[in-house]
C-alpha cells in the first residue's frame, strides 16, 4: 500500500486497531466511505482470519466494494514487532501513517484484571513502539470519558484521571492515557485522547453491532418479563401470582421492580453516528496533546429511561429508589435484576458531567442527537430483530 499524505482533501492512510469492534468498525467504515485507505492491525478469532472478519464487517456496512482500500495485518501487540514478520514490520514502519488505537478489552470484571491489563496497558508497548519506529505523524487513542475517575463532578478535557475508578476497565484506560502521554511527549509524537461516554446504535437507522451498556439493561428486563409471560402461558401464572406479577387485559405485564441506587444520576449516552462524525472532525482538526470528550450535553435521567423501557417492553412497575437499601428484602425478580445490573450500577448513579470545549471547537458545535423514544425504539427493535447480536456470531 502506498504512503499516505496528511493534507486535507487528499487521500490518506491510517493505521487502525480495534476495527473488529463496535467503535473501530464504524470508524473503519466512515474512513473508507470518505476515501481514505486503512492498514488494519487485529487478530483472528475462533478460526476466522482477520481478513475474513474485516470482509464480513465491510459487507455488513455495504462496503464490500472498498475492500481493495484495506490492508489487514494479523498482529499481537504483546510480542516483539507487534507479532508480525520483520519484513511486514519494515513495510509498516516505512508507511509513517497516523495511528488510531481503538482496540481495548472493554470488560469490567475484576476477575479478568490480568487479561484486561494486558490488553489495555501492556499492549501499548507494541503499538507505541510502531508509532516510534514509523515516526507516526499522530497517535490517536480512543479512551473513555470515565478515565476521568469517580471523584469529580465536572470532568475537564485533560488526560489520565487520578483517584478512584469504578472498575478495572476505567482504571486501565486512565493508566493507558498517562502512559501514552508520557511516551508521546518524550518522543515528540503528537497525540490526542478521544473520550466517548456510553455509545449506542445509529440514531438514524437503529443499527448496531454490539449490544452491551444501554442494551444490556433492556435485554435484562426483557429476560425477566419473558419468565413471567411464559409462566402465565404455560403454568397458569402460578409463579407470577406468588411474586405479585400479573398480565392485564391490554397485554401489559405488571411487574413490580424496585431498583436501588446510591444516588440520583443520569446516563451520558451518544449514538454511534455522532461518535463517528465527531471523531472524523477531531482527526481532521486534531491539536497535539488535546483531550476530546465525545459526550452528550444532555444526559438522560433514569426515570425517563425507565419509562422508555416500560413502553418498549409493555411492562409497568419499575420504581427507582435512591439512598441506602440495606435491610430491604428483594423479591425474586428484583434480586435477579439486581444481579444483572451490578457491574453497571456506578453508571446508573453517575453525577459527572464533561467539559466539551475542545470537541465543540473541532466539530463546529455539532449537536449530539438526543435519545428520544423514537430513537430508542428504533435501536431496540433492531437489537431484538438480530437477537441482541446472536445472529452476527459467525459473521465477524
Ligand atoms: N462502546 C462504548 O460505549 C465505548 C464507550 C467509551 C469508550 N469506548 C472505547 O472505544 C474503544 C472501542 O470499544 P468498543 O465498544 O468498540 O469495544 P469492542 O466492541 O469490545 O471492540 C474491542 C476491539 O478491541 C480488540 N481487542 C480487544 N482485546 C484485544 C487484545 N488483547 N489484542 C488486540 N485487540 C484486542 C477487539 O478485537 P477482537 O474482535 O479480536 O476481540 C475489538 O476489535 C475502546 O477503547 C473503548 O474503551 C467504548
Amino acid at each position: 500500500m502506498s504512503g499516505g499524505t496528511t493534507d486535507k482533501g487528499r487521500e490518506r492512510t491510517f493505521v487502525l486497531t480495534g476495527a473488529t469492534g463496535f467503535l473501530g468498525g464504524h470508524l473503519m467504515a466512515a474512513l473508507l466511505e470518505r476515501g481514505d485507505r486503512l492498514v488494519i492491525l487485529g487478530r483472528r478469532s475462533k478460526g476466522i482470519s482477520l481478513d475474513e472478519r474485516i470482509s464480513g464487517y465491510l459487507d455488513w456496512f455495504g462496503l464490500g466494494n472498498r475492500r481493495d482500500r484495506v490492508e489487514t495485518v494479523e498482529s499481537d501487540f504483546l510480542r516483539p514487532l507487534c507479532g508480525v514478520s520483520a519484513e511486514r514490520y519494515e513495510a509498516l514502519r516505512g508507511g509513517s501513517w497516523p495511528i488510531i488505537h481503538c482496540a481495548s478489552d472493554t470488560r469490567f470484571f475484576e476477575l479478568k484484571r490480568r487479561e484486561i491489563t494486558d490488553a489495555n496497558v501492556h499492549s501499548l508497548k507494541g503499538i507505541l513502539g510502531l508509532a516510534e519506529d514509523s515516526r507516526a505523524p499522530f497517535f490517536h487513542y480512543v479512551s473513555t470519558a470515565y478515565a476521568a475517575g469517580t471523584g469529580r463532578f465536572l470532568c475537564p478535557e485533560s488526560p489520565g484521571g487520578s483517584g478512584e475508578f469504578a472498575n478495572v476497565y476505567e482504571e486501565t484506560k486512565a493508566r493507558a492515557e498517562r502512559d501514552i502521554m508520557a511516551f508521546c511527549t518524550r518522543l515528540s509524537i503528537p497525540f490526542t485522547l478521544i473520550r466517548p461516554s456510553i455509545v449506542y446504535g445509529d440514531s438514524r437507522t437503529g443499527r448496531s453491532t454490539r449490544f452491551n451498556a444501554l442494551y444490556f439493561h433492556v435485554k435484562s428486563l426483557q429476560f425477566i418479563r419473558d419468565i413471567y409471560l411464559n409462566d402465565v402461558r404455560t403454568n397458569a401464572g402460578r409463579k407470577s401470582r406468588e411474586h405479585g406479577v400479573s398480565l392485564d387485559e391490554n397485554g401489559i405485564l405488571h411487574l413490580p421492580l424496585r431498583i436501588f441506587l446510591p444516588q440520583r444520576g443520569s446516563l451520558n449516552l451518544v449514538p454511534i453516528d455522532y461518535f463517528v462524525s465527531a471523531s472524523l472532525a477531531i482527526l481532521d482538526q486534531a491539536k497535539a496533546g488535546f483531550v476530546y470528550h465525545v459526550t452528550s450535553h444532555d444526559p438522560k435521567n433514569l426515570e425517563e429511561l425507565a419509562a422508555y423501557c416500560e413502553s418498549f417492553l409493555k411492562i409497568k412497575g419499575i420504581e427507582l429508589h435512591y439512598g441506602p437499601s440495606s435491610g430491604t428484602v428483594l423479591s425474586p425478580p428484583e434480586a435477579l435484576l439486581d444481579r444483572f445490573i451490578e457491574a453497571y450500577r456506578p453508571y446508573l448513579a453517575d453525577m459527572r458531567s464533561f467539559d466539551r470545549a475542545h470537541t465543540d471547537q473541532a466539530t463546529g458545535g455539532l449537536r449530539v442527537p438526543g435519545l428520544t423514544y423514537e430513537n430508542f425504539k428504533r435501536c431496540m427493535d433492531y437489537a431484538v430483530a438480530v437477537n441482541w447480536g446472536q445472529r452476527y456470531k459467525s459473521s465477524f
